[in-house]
Parts: structure tokens; sequence; C-alpha cells
């Protein structure tokens, strides 16, 4: 079963509820994208939104971290309500175990992403302490954005270097159902879309498709 975690991103920001309880009925998780401006070249949500929308969802919450210094945040995000916290690998260098460690003494979910120019060798210690690696094929920063077919070979690196049977490889950036697909079969189990899902005519079809 394929993980699909629409990213709210993509949503009318006015109409936040509604647009969560559009793909509420069809998906398990809800993908959260925290963006600071200096990590990524764009400024979007944070903690007080994330703990409004708690109020009206049981989704799992799916929190990428775009963020720098994201150690110094991290207990916010869970107090909040975040039940997976993914960070940047390229935020956090030497500093990666700690956090994971952090993220996991409070009980959640760890997630470790690399952006298209990060080498999934640089991550080969950290990989099997992690529930969730989340390989990016577009630079983070913005939705909508076209898919890097070459980052999605990772999928098999990532495959190797892991011995955790039950770890999530997810993918985001530039998801529809034909790059969906390649990234499947290449092994990924959980696919992030937000133009895909939010700008579709038929949101429970392209979810559909997407699964398959
Ligand atoms: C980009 C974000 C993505 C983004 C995906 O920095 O991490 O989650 O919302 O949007 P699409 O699916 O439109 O590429
Ligand atoms: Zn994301």
């Amino acid at each position: 079963m394929t993980i699909i975690s629409p990213s709210i991103l993509s949503c009318d920001f006015a109409n936040l509820e509604k647009e969560i309880k559009k793909i509420e009925p069809y998906v398990p998780w809800i993908h959260i994208d925290v963006m600071d401006g200096h990590f990524v070249p764009n400024i979007s949500i944070g903690i007080p939104v994330i703990k409004s929308i708690r109020k009206i969802t049981n989704l799992f919450f799916d929190v990428h971290l775009m963020i720098q210094n994201p150690e110094k945040y991290i207990d916010a995000f869970i107090d909040a309500g975040s039940d997976l916290i993914t960070f940047h690998y390229e935020a956090a260098r030497d500093k990666t175990p700690k956090i994971i460690e952090q993220i996991k003494n409070k009980g959640k979910k760890a997630g470790l992403s690399i952006k298209p120019n990060t080498n999934p060798n640089e991550i080969k210690d950290y990989i099997n302490l992690c529930d969730v690696i989340l390989i990016m094929t577009v630079e983070p920063g913005f939705g909508g954005q076209k898919f890097m077919e070459n980052c999605a070979y990772k999928i098999t690196d990532i495959k190797k270097l892991s011995c955790k049977n039950d770890l999530i490889i997810q993918i985001d950036g530039g998801i529809n159902d034909l790059t969906g697909k390649l990234c499947t079969s290449l092994g990924a189990n959980s696919l992030v879309a937000g133009n895909y899902i939010y700008k579709s005519k038929n949101i429970q079809n392209a979810i559909e498709l997407l699964k398959k």
C-alpha cells in the first residue's frame, strides 16, 4: 500500500478546513510544508496553523521542516500536534543523529530528507535510525515544479543502504500519476502530491490514480 500524503501548500488557505475535509476521506496522512525563508527562498506556515488544524482532523500530520536549526523548533512542532517530523540533512549535518533522538524521545516518528544535490551515501549512517527517508524530486521551496527524474533513482540507493524492512521511502515534488508510478515501481511507498491533487477537477479520482 502506498501512503498518499497530500500537500496543503497547494490549498486555498482562506478555506483551509474545507480543503482538508476534501481529502480526508481518501488518505491517511496530510503533508504540511514548513518554510523559514532561510533554508529555502519562501515562507509558508508554522506552529499556530498546525495547532489550529489539529482540532479539526485526526489525519496523521506529516510535517516537512524546510528550516535552519530544526532542533530549536522540533519540540514546539510536536506539541502543536505533529505525528512525523521530517527535517533536512543539509540543515543538520553532524547534528542529524541527535535530532532523530530528540524526535523519538518525544514518541514521534522521525524522517530525514535530502535535496536534489545530496547523494544518498552522505546519509548512510542515519538511514536505519529513521522511520522515513524523504527524497526531494524538486528543489524545495515551491509547489508546482517539474519532477526531476534523476533524483527518483536515489530510491534504489536508499533501499540498498537500508536494512529496515519497515522503512518508509517518501517522494516529494512534481508527483502525478505517471511520475508517481515510476517512484512506486522503484520502491517508494509514500508519495506527497500538492498540485496534482488540489488542482485536479476530481480530487478523489486523482488520489485513486496515485494509489495505483
Ligand atoms: C516543496 C514541498 C512540496 C510541495 C509539493 O518544497 O516540499 O511538498 O508542496 O508540491 P507539488 O506536488 O505541487 O510539486
Ligand atoms: Zn514537502
